[in-house]
């Protein structure tokens, strides 16, 4: 008999400083009550982030899509931009609101990136820039971005902000295009509650982002531009100091979790695993997704996505539906058919994975999989039950 868990189990979970360590760094915040407007705490982990990137040209923001907004404003981009339709809505939600056409195009099946072989066949003359993700942390295919952006003398901005901690060699993927930008979110591996940061390459465009991100302040008297207030307070950047230091032993704590589910799943027929990252490139492991395949595994992903939940494990469809087929989005036309974007936003399924996570638990969760495929392929009264359920029955 297997057994559902007493409490459910999320796709996610935060990784919280032990309370002492965070309450001693509240006293200095009301010693001082310096709570926003670059305080002492914020400039302390913005060297933190500049030291842990070894980058000069970093800036940081109350949230990873007001980030993206700023970037795409501050470096001018206009016109078209080609991008992905498998990312979180915010990816194109940064491009809408600054009134740039997003292009999409499909992805390629191992890694779910953006397929640069689609990228050539979709640049215009209005087309300034490439908008890649890294989705789930997976580094795009960088060398080939490069080139076709030096090619076509457009901009190569990465939403990074599933990739905090990849790097590529020795070198964090924070240096790869012209800018990139990384979340902090709770979900992320790495958090400031919320936040985010963009790292960049012209060193001009630092003052710029100061700029946008607060009203357009250059001084007391003076406003430059028109801006908003974007800026990151000082209990978000001391999460960030302490979330930061336990960093290499979250992503070692992930990437164990990962391997026994890879370990577990990989016998399991219907089940698609991404296929390994190749040596040089060191991964944080921000999410396990699974690909299901409804003939071989016995029943569809929207079957074991609801079945989980019988169980008290609360998995996503990370992501579905595509940004293009969302209602604000579906009069952008699209060329590119999408073969691939379309076959894994429907396919994909996307695990609990978090530090604090036991091993235990993905054990079970492995189980219980294999439970329902064994069950989906020999029980025929199986889909019956699980048509009614989906219907709400
Ligand atoms: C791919 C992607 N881009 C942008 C964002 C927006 O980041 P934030 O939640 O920090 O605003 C997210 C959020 O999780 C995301 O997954």
């Amino acid at each position: 008999m297997i057994k559902s868990f007493d409490k459910p189990i999320y796709v996610t979970k935060p990784f919280l400083p032990p309370l002492e360590k965070f309450c001693q760094g509240l006293e200095e915040i009301w010693e001082t009550r310096w709570l926003t407007n670059n305080g002492p705490i914020l400039r302390r982990f913005t060297q933190e982030i500049c030291n842990f990137f070894e980058a000069d040209n970093v800036c940081l923001f109350n949230n990873g899509t007001l980030a993206l907004q700023i970037a795409l404003y501050g470096m001018g981009i206009s016109g078209e931009v080609i991008t992905t339709p498998f990312t979180f809505v915010a990816t194109t939600h940064a491009l809408v609101l600054n009134k740039i056409k997003p292009v999409f195009v499909d992805i390629e099946p191992q890694y779910y990136t953006i397929d640069p072989e689609k990228i050539e066949a979709a640049i215009t003359s209005s087309t300034t820039a490439i908008l890649a993700v890294h989705v789930y942390g997976h580094p795009c295919k960088l060398s080939a971005l490069t080139d076709i952006a030096m090619r076509h003398n457009v901009k190569l901005i990465y939403d990074a902000a599933h990739a905090f901690g990849v790097k590529v060699g020795n070198k964090s993927i924070a240096h790869f295009g012209d800018l990139s930008m990384f979340s902090f979110h709770a979900t992320k591996p790495f958090h400031s509650m919320e936040g985010g940061v963009l790292v960049f390459r012209e060193a001009g465009l630092k003052d710029t982002f100061d700029y946008l991100r607060n009203f357009g302040f250059k001084n007391e008297v003076e406003v430059v531009m028109p801006g908003t207030n974007a800026k990151m307070n000082e209990i978000q950047a001391l999460m960030g100091i302490q979330v930061l230091k336990y960093l290499k032993k979250i992503l070692r704590r992930r990437a164990v979790i990962a391997e026994l589910y890879r370990e577990r799943l990989k016998e399991i027929s219907g089940i698609r695993l991404v296929p390994s990252l190749p040596a040089d490139i060191k991964y944080n492991h921000a999410y396990m997704p699974i690909e299901v395949d409804e003939l071989e595994f016995g029943m569809s992903r929207d079957e074991l996505y609801e079945k989980l939940k019988h169980y008290n494990v609360y998995t996503r469809r990370y992501f579905y539906p595509l940004i293009c087929d969302y209602a604000c989005y579906c009069n952008v036309s699209v060329k590119d058919p999408l073969t691939v974007a379309r076959r894994v936003a429907d396919r994909i399924l996307t695990l609990p994975i978090y530090d604090s996570l036991p091993l235990s638990c993905v054990e079970a969760i492995c189980e219980i999989i294999g439970h329902l495929h064994h069950r989906a392929r020999s029980d025929p009264f199986f889909h019956v039950t699980t048509s009614r359920v989906l219907a709400g029955i």
